[in-house]
């Protein structure tokens, strides 16, 4: 069984005092995400591996890499050599699904791939047995702090449906509060994703809390 995972995503951080903040993640969150943005497959332009490999001096969990950028197999090396644990590129940015997991794993880093609002869950299908993670996106990319997308549970389900023996994990981004939440681990989801619910709070670790053991 796969342990549920809160996943605070550092999108929403104060960039001003990166160590802080790093001092602030309780112990029972594992992983951090951090959003990668081109300004080309999304609008938005975040940061990029230097700024990766200054949150990896201050912490020493899993760094969960989200790549939302047009040409991910160019910059897989400079992500890993930043620090980054795993990586999830989407499926709508590649040519070869299954080369860009093989990129991935070569370097040792955990393979996952993540799909927008409006891409059907029967494409990532085929790659079940290659792909270490299903990063279902419940926004669209680009953007903190938007409304989650109730519809995209469906493919959680699915997906959850069709692991059988295979050991994936099944993981869940944007417009999650409270009450998302609990309807994402419902449906099965593993790993939860939470930018600006959880850094809008002084007690953010309270709301980690809160989120991982509703039921
Ligand atoms: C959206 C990003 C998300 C975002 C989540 O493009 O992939 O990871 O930071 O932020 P909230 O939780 O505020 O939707
Ligand atoms: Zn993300």
């Amino acid at each position: 069984m796969i342990q549920t995972q809160i996943i605070p995503s550092l999108l929403s951080m104060n960039f001003a005092s990166i160590e802080n903040e790093m001092k602030r993640i309780p112990n029972t969150v594992n992983i951090l995400h951090l959003d990668i943005m081109d300004g080309n497959f999304v609008n938005n332009i975040s940061f990029g591996p230097v700024v990766v490999k200054h949150i990896r001096k201050y912490t020493d969990k899993l760094l969960d890499t989200h790549l939302m950028i047009s040409a991910p197999d160019r910059y897989i090396e400079e992500f890993y050599k930043a620090g980054s644990d795993m990586i999830s590129f989407h499926i709508e940015t590649v040519q070869d699904t299954s080369e860009t997991i093989r990129h991935i794993k070569e370097l040792n880093m955990k393979a996952g791939i993540a799909l927008n609002p409006e891409t059907p869950v029967e494409d990532v299908l085929p790659y079940l047995k290659e792909a270490d993670y299903f990063l279902v996106m419940s926004v669209h990319p680009g953007f903190a702090g938007q409304k989650f997308i109730p519809e995209v549970l469906r493919k959680v389900e699915i997906l959850v449906k069709e692991r059988e023996g295979d050991d994936f994990a099944i993981e869940i981004d944007g417009g999650i509060n409270r009450e998302t939440s609990l309807l994402a681990k419902k449906s099965g989801a593993d790993w939860i994703v939470s930018g600006s619910y959880l850094f809008s709070s002084v007690d953010s670790n309270k709301r980690i809390e809160e989120m991982l053991n509703d039921r």
